[in-house]
């Protein structure tokens, strides 16, 4: 699969089926995460992979919508970055993340990216709080998001290219087209 196959192919897959992710699989996961980019090569990121079940069930509860999906997948991996050592650990944990997905789709498997930092858990919680106390996250580490990861369920169509947004490309200057 050429690299632009990728990109057009991949779609968020928030159902996933019960076959397991094989463990070769699962280590080109892992070497892909700690070969994502950091700014200064910081390298200050963790990845935590979550794969137990009723860890899973309580990952999707980490916020009132757009985190059910975890529950059924085979793997969540928690993308969680040091904002102490780098002050683009936002950057740096964004890259991760879709480097995982990009990952995954080649793979063939599909993904998620459920968002943590900046979301609630309920009126009192955050989504962040939840899920530092479930899984022991030291306090001075910052979630971004989670990863969930799945063979896919059902195949999603394709992107279309005649649905890219080519005005939103410019060339030499704002608004200027070819
Ligand atoms: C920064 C970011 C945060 C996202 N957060 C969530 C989320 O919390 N829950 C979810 O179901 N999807 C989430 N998504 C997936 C987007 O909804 C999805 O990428 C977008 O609708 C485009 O669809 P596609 O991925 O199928 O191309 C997120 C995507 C990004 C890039």
């Amino acid at each position: 699969m050429t690299f632009y196959e990728i990109l057009i192919n991949r779609k968020s897959c928030r159902k996933f089926t019960t076959q397991p992710i094989e463990e070769e699989k699962i280590e080109t996961l892992k070497k892909a995460a700690l070969l994502s980019p950091t700014g200064k090569r910081k390298n200050h990121w963790d990845f935590i992979f979550v794969r137990d079940n009723d860890l899973l069930a309580q990952l999707s509860d980490c916020k009132p919508h757009g985190s059910k999906l975890i529950r059924n997948a085979q793997l969540a991996v928690v993308v969680l970055g040091s904002p102490e050592i780098s002050d683009t650990w936002i950057e740096d944990c964004s890259i991760a993340s879709i480097i995982l997905q990009l990952q995954a789709e080649e793979l063939g498997l599909g993904s998620c990216w459920v968002q943590v930092h900046k979301r609630e858990h309920n009126e009192n919680t955050s989504a962040e709080k939840h899920v530092k106390d479930l899984l022991q996250i030291p306090e001075n580490k910052e979630i971004l998001s989670v990863i969930a990861l799945g063979y896919p369920h059902e195949k999603k169509e394709a992107n279309k290219e005649s649905e890219l947004l080519f005005e939103r490309i410019h060339f030499e200057k704002y608004n200027s087209t070819l």
